[in-house]
C-alpha cells in the first residue's frame, strides 16, 4: 500500500493495511516469530504434534513447573486462599501468603526485604521510575544511571521510562561487561553533582548465558558510592553452589545493594517478580511503584507454589547440581561433537551457527526430529551470530540429553555446520 508522503492520516482500514504488510514483511525476511505450541504440561521432554519432543527452549531450568511438591503448593494455596484477590496489594490484595513469599525471598537472597510484582519486567520498570521520579526533598537534583549496552528490555524500559518521568537524569551506556570502560565513566563523572549514581546490568545475559563479574561490581560501586542494582532473573536457583545466584557464585552473597528478579524461570516458572534490597527502599516501593500500586497482585496459588519452590532449594540442593552436571555434560559432549559454543558453566548453552538461514533450517530441522530448540538471528543477536539456544533443565534425564545430542549431530552433519 502506497500512502501518500503529503497526506500522513490513514484511514483505519489503511492501518491494517499497513500491519499486515508488516506482518507479511516479517514472513519474507524471516524474522517472523512462530508459536510452536506444546500438547501438554512443560517439562524436560514435551508433546508436539502428538509426539514427545526432548525441550531445550524453556527457562525451567530446575524442572520446577510440573513438580508435584510445587503442583501440591498451587492446589494447596487455591483451597485455602482462593483464585484471586480482585485488588491491588494496598486496597485489599495483600494475604499472609504474599507477606511469606516476601520474606522468604529476601531471606534466600541474604537482603532486608523483598516487594513482589506481577513480573520482573514490571518490577524493573517500578524500580527506575520510582526513584529517579520523586525529590526525595532535594531541590534541582539531577541523578545518572551506568547501563549495560547488552541489558535485558525490561532495564531499558525501566530507564526510559525513568528519563520521561525526569529529563534532568543523566544516561551512559558502558560496554558491554567491560568494566574498565564502567570505571571511565565513573571516574569522569566524579565531580559532577549528582544525587545518586546507579549502576545496572543482568547478572547473567540471556542470549549469551554469560554472567556478570558481581564480586568486581560490588567492589566498583562501593569505590564510587553508587547503588548497585542487578537483575538476577537468569541466575536465581541457577548459579551458586544452592542457586542464590550470581552473588553467590562470584562470594558477594548478600552484598548487592538491589536485585530484581522473575519467578517465572527456574521459580516454579508460572509469573510474578520481585525487588530485593534494604528496608527503607522496599517500603519506599510499596507506596511510590506504580505497578505495584494500580497493578492486581500475584494470584494466590502462584504466590503458595513460588514460596514451595524456594523451600525446595533450601532444603535440597540436589536439583541445582543436577541442573550443573547436566549443564557440563552438556556442554563438553556438544564441543566433542565439534560444535562451536559459547563458552561458559549456564545451562543457556549458545551453539553458534553464523547465518540466519542456518539457524532456521537447523531448528526446524531438530524439531522434525523431536528436539525442541529456537533459533536466534539479527537483530536480536549482532549480524553473522546467528545460533541456536540451548537451555538444559535439572529437569532432563541423561537419556534425553543423548538423544538431543545424536539429533543435534545428524542435523548439523546434514547442513554442512560440521565436517
Ligand atoms: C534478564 C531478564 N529480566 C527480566 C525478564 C522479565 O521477566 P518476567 O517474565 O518476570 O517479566 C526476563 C525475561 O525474559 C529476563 O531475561
Amino acid at each position: 500500500m502506497n500512502i501518500a508522503s503529503k497526506n500522513k492520516k490513514l484511514s483505519v482500514k489503511q492501518l491494517y493495511g499497513l500491519l499486515e504488510q508488516e506482518i507479511e514483511n516479517a514472513k519474507a525476511n524471516k524474522t517472523f516469530k512462530y508459536e510452536v505450541p506444546i500438547e501438554g504440561k512443560q517439562g524436560g521432554v514435551v508433546q508436539v504434534a502428538n509426539k514427545p519432543h526432548v525441550m531445550l527452549a524453556s527457562n525451567n531450568y530446575l524442572g520446577l513447573a510440573n513438580h508435584p511438591r510445587i503442583v501440591q503448593a498451587a492446589k494447596d494455596g487455591l483451597e485455602k486462599y482462593g483464585f484471586g484477590m480482585a485488588s491491588v496489594r494496598f486496597l485489599c490484595g495483600t494475604q499472609n501468603i504474599h507477606l511469606a513469599l516476601e520474606r522468604k525471598i529476601a531471606e534466600f537472597l541474604g537482603v532486608e526485604d523483598a516487594i513482589l510484582h506481577s513480573s520482573c519486567f514490571a518490577a524493573n520498570d517500578a524500580f527506575f521510575t520510582a526513584i529517579f521520579s520523586s525529590d526525595l526533598g532535594v531541590k534541582e537534583y539531577r541523578d545518572v544511571i551506568y547501563s549495560d549496552q547488552l541489558n535485558h528490555a525490561s532495564i531499558i524500559d525501566g530507564i526510559r521510562l525513568a528519563r520521561i518521568a525526569n529529563k534532568t537524569t543523566d544516561f551512559h551506556a558502558y560496554k558491554h561487561s567491560d568494566l574498565a570502560d564502567l570505571e571511565r565513566l565513573l571516574q569522569a563523572n566524579q565531580q559532577a553533582d549528582y544525587r545518586t549514581s546507579v549502576i545496572v546490568t543482568d547478572g547473567v545475559f540471556s542470549m549469551e548465558g554469560e554472567y556478570a563479574t558481581i564480586d568486581k561490581f560490588v567492589a566498583l560501586a562501593k569505590k564510587y558510592d553508587a547503588l548497585l542494582v542487578v537483575d538476577d532473573s537468569h541466575a536465581t536457583g541457577v548459579l551458586g553452589k544452592t542457586g542464590r545466584g550470581t552473588p553467590e557464585h562470584c562470594g558477594v552473597h548478600g552484598q548487592v545493594d538491589v536485585i530484581t528478579g522473575t519467578l517465572g524461570k527456574a521459580l516454579g516458572g508460572a509469573a510474578g517478580g520481585f525487588i530485593a534490597g534494604k528496608k527503607p527502599l522496599i517500603d519506599f516501593m510499596r507506596q511510590k511503584s506504580r505497578p505495584y500500586t494500580f497493578s492486581n497482585t500475584l494470584p494466590p496459588p502462584i504466590a503458595a507454589a513460588a514460596l514451595e519452590a524456594i523451600c525446595i532449594l533450601e532444603e535440597d540442593p540436589s536439583l541445582v547440581e543436577k541442573l550443573h552436571s547436566n549443564t557440563s555434560y552438556f556442554r563438553q559432549a556438544a564441543l566433542d561433537i565439534g560444535f562451536k559454543i559459547l563458552d561458559g558453566i549456564h545451562p543457556i548453552v549458545p551453539v553458534m551457527l553464523g547465518e540466519a538461514s542456518t539457524a532456521q533450517d537447523m531448528s526446524q530441522q531438530l524439531l522434525d526430529e523431536d528436539v525442541y530448540v529456537r533459533g536466534l538471528w539479527y537483530p536480536v543477536v549482532p549480524k553473522g551470530e546467528a545460533r541456536l539456544r540451548v537451555q538444559i533443565s535439572a529437569g532432563h534425564e541423561k537419556k534425553d540429553l543423548d538423544k538431543a545430542l545424536q539429533s543435534f549431530e545428524k542435523v548439523g552433519k546434514k547442513l554442512g555446520v560440521l565436517a
